[in-house]
C-alpha cells in the first residue's frame, strides 16, 4: 500500500494544471450505455474511479479504450450483461450511475446496493423511488437492486432531498422514456449541467439543468458524440487552499472560476488573495489567515467536498471557526488525524470548532476517505517535520498525480511504494 511522505515548510509557487472533473467523468462514462454508437470523452482525469468505471463498462459489454491525450473512446454497441457486481460497486458507490442508463437502454438492470462508506450511510432510496415513478418494477434482494421496465414513461418527480447522482441517474433514464419528465428539487452542481450538455449533444431534449427544475422530453434513441469534461472544481479548490495555507503564489490553469463562487468568497473572507480570469485563477497568501465560519450546502453553497480541506486551513487561521457539515452525517474523520498533528478541534455533532492558529507537527496519519486524505496532505505542507500518510489509495481515486503536481510547485513530497 503506497504512502505519501511530506516535509512541511515550503511555500507553493508556480503553475498547476487542473484535470477533468471526476464527478463529471463518471456519469459521462455511464451515459455511453445509452447509445449503440461510439462516444468520445476528452479531458478525462486519470484517476482510479475512472479506471474502475472502465472495468464496469467492459463487464457490461462496452469497449473502453483510452488514448494518450486524456481522451477515451467508449462504445456500448451491445449490452452483454445487465449486472454491476458487488466487488466493483463496493469499491466505488458511483457505480450506481449505470442503473438508469442500463434500464433505459435494455429494460433491465441488476446493480449491487452500494452500501455505506466512511462518510455516511448514503442510501439510494431516492434513485429507486424515481425509477419506480418512471414505471420501473424495482425490488431489492440479496444486496442487489433489480429493476425492469418494458419502456419507461415520463412523469413528474420531486426529490425529498437534493441528490447529485440521483438527479444524474434519473435524468439519464428519462432521456429514453416515453413523454416528458420533470425533475423538481434537482441538484444544481456543474457536473449535472455538464452531463445534460453531453446528453443533448447525443440527441436528448433536456432543459433547465443547473436549476432545481429539469425537464426531459424522451426520445427513441440517442447518438454518439464527442464531449469535453469540465475542469474539476474540487481539485481546483484543494490547490487554492494549498496555495493559501503555505502563504504561496499559485497560478491555477485549466480551471473554471465560475464553478467556485462560494469557495472563492469564503477564502477571501479568510484573507487569501484570489484573482480570477478566463480559465485560470491565482491565489496568494498575505501572511495572515483569519478564522471564518462555514456551513456546507448543496451547490451553489460551500461544497461538502471542500469541508475537510477547509478544516486544515482553519488550523492555521487566527481565531475560532465553526465548520458545520450539513450534507453528510459523518464527515469529520480527518479531525482526529489533524488533532494528532497538533490541531485544536472540538466536535459537537454536525459542528467542528477549530481554534487557530496552532503549529502542526508532522506525524504518521491515516486517510479515511478521498477528501480527508486531501486535508492531511494540506496539513502536511505546513507541518514541522515529515508527515507520512497511509492508505493513499483514497487519494488516488480522485486526484491525478497529486504529488507530481505539488512537487512541481515546490512541495517536498514523495510516494513510498
Ligand atoms: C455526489 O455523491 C458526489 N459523488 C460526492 O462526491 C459529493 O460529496 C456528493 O454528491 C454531495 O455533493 C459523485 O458525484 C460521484 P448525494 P452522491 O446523493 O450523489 C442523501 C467525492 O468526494 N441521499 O448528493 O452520492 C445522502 O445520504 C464524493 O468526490 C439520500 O438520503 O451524494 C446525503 O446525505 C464524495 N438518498 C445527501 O442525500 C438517496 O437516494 C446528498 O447525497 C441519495 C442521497
Amino acid at each position: 500500500m503506497d504512502k505519501l511522505r511530506i516535509k512541511g515548510g515550503n511555500r507553493l509557487q508556480g503553475q498547476v494544471r487542473i484535470s477533468g472533473a471526476k464527478n463529471s467523468a463518471l456519469p459521462a462514462m455511464a451515459a455511453s450505455l445509452l447509445t449503440s454508437q461510439e462516444v468520445i470523452l476528452q479531458n478525462l482525469p486519470l484517476v482510479n474511479d475512472v479506471f474502475t468505471t472502465r472495468r464496469l463498462l467492459r463487464e457490461l459489454g462496452a469497449t473502453v479504450e483510452f488514448e494518450q491525450d486524456h481522451s477515451a473512446r467508449l462504445h456500448a454497441q451491445k449490452i452483454l450483461s445487465h449486472e454491476a457486481p458487488y466487488d466493483l460497486v463496493k469499491t466505488m458507490r458511483a457505480s450506481v450511475l449505470v442503473l438508469g442508463p442500463l434500464l433505459a437502454r435494455t429494460g433491465r438492470a441488476r446493480v449491487s446496493l452500494p452500501g455505506g462508506c466512511a462518510i455516511g450511510a448514503r442510501p439510494i432510496n431516492l434513485h429507486i423511488n424515481g425509477l419506480q415513478k418512471l414505471g420501473a418494477i424495482v425490488r431489492t434482494a440479496h444486496g442487489y437492486v433489480e429493476a425492469s421496465a418494458e419502456r419507461l414513461s415520463g412523469t413528474d418527480i420531486l426529490f425529498d432531498k437534493v441528490t447529485v447522482t440521483g438527479t444524474e441517474n434519473l435524468m439519464m433514464a428519462a432521456t429514453l422514456a416515453e413523454g416528458k419528465t420533470v425533475l423538481q428539487n434537482a441538484a444544481c452542481e456543474p457536473e449535472v449541467g455538464d452531463l445534460a450538455e453531453m446528453l443533448n449533444e447525443m440527441g436528448a431534449h433536456i432543459k433547465g439543468a443547473g436549476t432545481p427544475e429539469i425537464t426531459i422530453e424522451g426520445v427513441r434513441e440517442l447518438n454518439g458524440t464527442t464531449h469535453r469534461i469540465i475542469p474539476d472544481r474540487i481539485e481546483t479548490g484543494t490547490f487554492l487552499i494549498a496555495g493559501a495555507i503555505t502563504n504561496g503564489d499559485l497560478e491555477i490553469v485549466d480551471s473554471e472560476p465560475a464553478h467556485l463562487g462560494s469557495i472563492i468568497q469564503k477564502l477571501r473572507d479568510t484573507g487569501a488573495q484570489i484573482e480570477t480570469g478566463a480559465g485560470r485563477m491565482r491565489v496568494r497568501g498575505n501572511g495572515d489567515l483569519w478564522a471564518a465560519d462555514v456551513v456546507t450546502k448543496e451547490y451553489p453553497g460551500f461544497a461538502t467536498d471542500m469541508q475537510a480541506q477547509y478544516m486544515a486551513l482553519m488550523t492555521q487561521a487566527v481565531g475560532t471557526s465553526v465548520i458545520t457539515e450539513d450534507i453528510f452525517e459523518n464527515r469529520f474523520m480527518h479531525a482526529s488525524e489533524l488533532m494528532r498533528m497538533g490541531a485544536v478541534i472540538r466536535i459537537d455533532g454536525a459542528r467542528a470548532i477549530v481554534t487557530g492558529k496552532t503549529p502542526l507537527s508532522g506525524a504518521t496519519v491515516i486517510a479515511s476517505d478521498l477528501r480527508a486524505s486531501a486535508s492531511l496532505v494540506i496539513a502536511g505542507l505546513v507541518a514541522d517535520g515529515a508527515t507520512l500518510i497511509d492508505r493513499v489509495y483514497h487519494l488516488d481515486r480522485g486526484y491525478e498525480k497529486i504529488e507530481e503536481k505539488l512537487r512541481s510547485v515546490g512541495a517536498q513530497i514523495d510516494r513510498l511504494k
